[in-house]
């Protein structure tokens, strides 16, 4: 990967291809996002990908608004790099070689369903999260899974800690930053009857030692922990 980088990089230094009118933008999204770079040269492919990524978001959302797509596209803080490097960064998704994969039991509903559900229009759903430089998107997906459910049945919509699934399921299968599956922390909940909250036990994207409770959450909870009713 590193090599197709340097190589990505020399070709942008090589056509050094970038638009003047582009600069104030580039350097607003630079600081916006703290990008740091080695060298000049690596600023500069970096700064080719940036506009050919920008040139993508924007003729797709040309051809959304002609119709010819359902949704838009926009810049975020990966605008800088290639599709090859986003698909070889590891996600985390490692399904257990012994996971039970039996269906539940069917339950009969007799009521008519709506034609489409939005779980965002429910209020089911918050803000979009970012797993940094760790596989820990199975923590992610559990803790959003857990968010939901919780406002279903108790009513409140908080945000859940998956640093606090990344460093305390290890002991029902999974490997921290280096991935795991959203049964193990699962299990994990189960065992310890609840998950601390995002504010209670933030996120910072390495593997580090199971804590609990670090600073209670202000409010209703006599522990920091959420009880998952
Ligand atoms: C981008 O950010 C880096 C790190 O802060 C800085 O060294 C560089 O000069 C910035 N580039 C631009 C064009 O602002
Ligand atoms: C994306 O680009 C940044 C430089 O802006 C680099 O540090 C990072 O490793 C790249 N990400 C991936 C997944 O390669
Ligand atoms: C479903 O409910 C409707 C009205 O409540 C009823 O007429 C119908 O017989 C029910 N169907 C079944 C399969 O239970």
């Amino acid at each position: 990967m590193f090599r197709s980088l340097i190589f990505t990089i020399l070709c942008g230094f090589a056509a050094a291809d970038t638009s003047s009118e582009m600069d104030q933008h580039w350097e607003l999204w630079n600081q916006t996002h703290n990008k740091v770079y080695f060298h000049q040269i690596e600023e500069l492919g970096r700064r080719q990908i940036w506009e050919e990524n920008l040139e993508m978001i924007n003729v797709h959302n040309l051809e959304t608004s002609l119709g010819l797509h359902t949704y838009k596209l926009g810049m975020n803080h990966l605008g800088g790099n290639t599709t090859e490097e986003i698909a070889g960064s590891p996600t985390g998704t490692i399904v257990p070689s012994d996971l039970d994969r039996n269906p539940s039991d069917f339950i009969w509903v007799n009521t008519s369903l709506p034609d489409s559900l939005d779980w965002m229009d429910a209020d089911l759903v918050i803000e979009v999260k970012k797993q940094g430089g760790c596989a820990s998107c199975w923590a992610f997906s559990a803790a959003r899974a857990l968010e939901g459910q919780l406002k279903k049945s108790a009513g409140t919509l908080r945000s859940l800690s998956a640093q606090n699934l990344l460093d305390c399921s290890p002991k029902y299968g999974s490997n921290g930053c280096k991935g795991g599956f959203m049964t193990q922390a699962f299990h994990y909940v189960i065992e310890n009857q609840g998950i601390d909250s995002d504010y209670s036990y933030p996120y910072t994207g390495k593997s580090m030692d199971c804590h609990k409770c670090a600073s209670p959450i202000p409010l209703m909870q006599k522990t920091c922990e959420v009880q998952l009713v």
